[in-house]
């Protein structure tokens, strides 16, 4: 059984994640999760007791931290899920992206060297493959696709994508990159679309769609990112880099509508703003290589994901109110205040 350090377990993928190794395998599982505004332990509630659970708080940019929380548990196995994750945050300030997400990265490196753990897994993103051209809907992000960065969020995640390549190469550690594309599910921090537009919708206000809404985004329910993950780490080859998606896009404006529609809403609420600048026009990803190699597949359709999705936000209305208090307050003006006049 594997001990692992699951960085960044408080936000929403983390989270998921913590829960679906703890119901799907024997390991143990280390929190390690500096608790940003995106960290939020309440997520955690059902596992707190789990005796092969644990909570850390620290930062993995902190190097003396990591290495006393992977020494004092045994750790083999790292899984950095810790990031800053909102695009429109990386465009109203970059700093924090670098240092968690570049700079983090490199500690957890450094550590994973020093100690000689068995495996380290990043958990990236198809956002550094850039964007697609919506014209050749047969063209989909593929592991040879090259690095192209767009938003400074792509730019610190392919950055960090090379500096596992380069620890790789130079000293032949045991690292895994996986590329998924946009999850969903319960859990997630309502500035992202899908929990935005339910958590809008509910409270009766306007749904900000950014431009014509005609970009394409490519979903898969975060429970089906788990069990990649999972699958990656059991059977992935050092060094590779495994694509996860769920062969699913749709226009932005049209999920909006579906939300819409399926909490009994009326198409009035959309309101379309000014668009995200440098926004990426389309992703899709080719997932054949870990469905050939290593044999994954989605379990969720998207009719079925979209709908457990919408319940849980309907059902867990205290979980997303809390979280659109405080901080979140001066974010939403500081980000859609300028797009909505
Ligand atoms: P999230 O923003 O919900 O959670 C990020 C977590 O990292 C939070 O708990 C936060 O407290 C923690 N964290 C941030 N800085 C930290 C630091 N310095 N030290 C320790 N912990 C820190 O993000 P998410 O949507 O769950 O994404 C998780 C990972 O998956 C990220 O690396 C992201 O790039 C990647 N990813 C996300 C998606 C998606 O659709 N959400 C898709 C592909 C890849
Ligand atoms: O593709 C994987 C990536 O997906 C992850 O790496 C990121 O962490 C994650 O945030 C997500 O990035 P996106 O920028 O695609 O996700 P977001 O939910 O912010 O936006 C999805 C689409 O919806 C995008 O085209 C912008 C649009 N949008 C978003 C918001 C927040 C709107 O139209 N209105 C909005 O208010």
């Amino acid at each position: 059984m594997k001990s692992i350090l699951v960085t960044g377990g408080a936000g929403f993928i983390g989270s998921n994640f913590i829960k679906y190794v703890l119901g799907n395998t024997g390991h143990s599982v280390v929190n390690y999760d500096v608790l940003t505004y995106a960290g939020n332990l309440e997520n955690l509630v059902d596992v707190e007791f789990n005796d092969r659970y644990k909570f850390v708080k620290g930062d993995i940019c902190d190097k003396d931290a990591v290495t006393e929380a992977v020494d004092e548990n045994g750790i083999d196995t790292i899984i950095n899920f810790a990031a800053e994750s909102h695009v429109d945050r990386s465009i109203l300030g970059a700093e924090e992206f670098i240092n968690t997400n570049v700079m983090g990265t490199l500690v957890l490196l450094q550590v994973l060297k020093e100690k000689g753990l068995s495996k380290y897994l990043q958990v990236s993103t198809d956002e550094v493959y850039g964007s697609l051209p919506e014209d050749k809907p047969e063209l989909k992000f593929t592991e040879s696709t090259p690095i192209t960065t767009n938003s400074p969020y792509s730019a610190s995640k392919a950055s960090a994508d090379l500096l596992c390549n380069s620890f790789r190469h130079t000293f032949g550690l045991p690292i895994l990159i996986t590329r998924c594309s946009n999850n969903y599910g319960p859990y997630q921090f309502p500035e992202k679309l899908i929990p935005l537009m339910i958590a809008k919708a509910l409270n009766g206000e306007d749904l900000p769609v950014y431009g014509d809404g005609k970009n394409v985004r490519d979903w898969l329910y975060v429970d089906d990112h788990c069990s990649a993950i999972m699958t990656v780490l059991d059977k992935g080859k050092d060094g590779d880099v495994y694509n996860i998606g769920g062969n699913n896009e749709w226009y932005n404006i049209d999920i909006v509508k579906l939300i819409l529609k399926k909490l009994g809403k009326g198409e009035d609420m959309i309101r379309y703003v000014k668009d995200r600048p440098g926004h990426d026009r389309r992703y899709a990803i080719d997932s054949s290589k870990i469905m050939n190699e290593l044999g994954w597949t989605p379990a969720h359709n998207f009719e079925d994901g979209i709908e457990l999705t919408i319940n849980w936000y309907v059902e867990n209305k205290n979980w997303w109110k809390k979280v659109m208090s405080g901080e979140y307050k001066n974010y939403f003006e500081q980000n859609y205040g300028s797009k909505m006049s």
